[in-house]
């Protein structure tokens, strides 16, 4: 019988992805396994983004703090605006705190095992499962949703997501090899990626075609199922974008706690299910925008109102322009600000 990792591996070695954080097919077959830090923090910017949306961040994170020591001595509201654009932002609060506890309670090594590195801020199974096995070598089993595709349609698997992923995880473990388990998990990984894609998968050229039972029976394409989702309810609020007559804003930082927690943002209404009742920071004549923001966020979809006001004089406690950028604030903001300066 086929020896199925091994027969992915010989894949890898042909047609992994070039990404900044992996070593080459060539280093990684001969032991050479990344940098920790590295792994760690592109693992941490994938949970839930595409490979594609990280690549320039991780090159400016790595570039601007080199080791998890550099990032561990950084101040938090530029490590936060560093992580405007990239969403959900409490990775990236747990991502310092992470960095500083690896400082404090390791000597700026990373763990390597599992259990250990679950302990840390922001790490859960999925994260330590592949620091563990792609930075460290430990045979442990990394289940992502390329994984649960290309596990599902090789066992056929009708049972729908997320009910069959126990079921899913259990076969993923059992062709987990003890050689190159990191290189391994990305190969799944690209596998998913690239041919065993939701639609239209690549059959013909996948190095798993022979064994795969859906390939064999015709359902691929039709697999994994998924239980239905329920609908994101709206939610309406309104936010409010005042300027001086120098260009300074009135910005202010959101709690830590909660959506957006930590990040720059206009001031504004509680987000609700019913219109907002307008709550504006300062009195004035406020202009409602023409143009109305939409942000789709995990649990809801958002619209929000956007007023301007522009006051003469100077306003203490407005943010100066030549320290405010657009780009530091996280997606939803900036689409206010364009909206405010009808930019959209
Ligand atoms: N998604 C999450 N981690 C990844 C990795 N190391 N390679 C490719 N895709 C990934």
């Amino acid at each position: 019988m086929m020896n199925l990792p091994q027969t992915l591996l010989n894949w890898y070695d042909l047609h992994a992805r070039t990404m900044p954080w992996r070593t080459g097919p060539a280093d990684s077959a001969a032991g050479l396994a990344p940098d920790p830090y590295h792994v760690w923090m592109s693992e941490i910017m994938l949970q839930q983004t595409t490979v594609a949306a990280v690549k320039d961040y991780f090159i400016r994170f790595t570039t601007t703090w080199p080791t998890v020591g550099d990032l561990a001595a950084a101040k938090d509201e530029d490590v936060m605006a560093a992580w405007a654009g990239l969403g959900y932002y409490a990775r990236a609060r747990n991502m310092l705190k992470c960095a500083r506890q690896v400082v404090t309670d390791f000597d700026g090594l990373f763990p390597n095992t599992p259990e250990a590195l679950q302990k840390l801020p922001g790490i859960g199974p999925y994260t330590s499962a592949a620091i563990s096995s792609i930075a460290f070598n430990v045979p442990a089993t990394v289940v992502d949703g390329n994984v649960e595709r290309v596990m599902a349609r090789m066992f056929d698997i009708h049972v729908p997501l997320p009910t069959s992923k126990p079921i899913l995880t259990e076969h993923a473990a059992g062709l987990t090899p003890q050689d190159r388990p990191g290189d391994y998990a990305q190969a799944v990984m690209d596998l998913g990626a690239t041919i065993c894609t939701p639609r239209s998968p690549a059959c013909g050229i996948c190095p798993w075609r022979d064994p795969c039972v859906a390939r064999q029976k015709g359902t691929a394409a039709d697999l994994p199922k998924k239980e239905p989702k329920k609908p994101k309810p709206v939610r309406y609020g309104i936010a409010y974008v005042a300027s001086d007559e120098n260009g300074a804003v009135l910005l202010e930082t959101r709690p830590d706690k909660g959506l957006l927690g930590g990040m720059l943002g206009w001031p504004g209404t509680a987000w609700a299910e019913t219109a907002a009742v307008p709550a504006p920071p300062c009195a004035g004549g406020w202009t409602q925008s023409p143009i109305e923001v939409r942000h789709t966020f995990t649990h809801f979809h958002l619209v929000l109102t956007v007023m301007t006001l522009s006051l003469t004089g100077t306003q203490a406690g407005f943010m100066p322009r030549d320290q405010f950028r657009p780009a530091n604030l996280p997606t939803v903001m900036r689409k206010v600000w364009d909206a405010a300066n009808r930019m959209t």
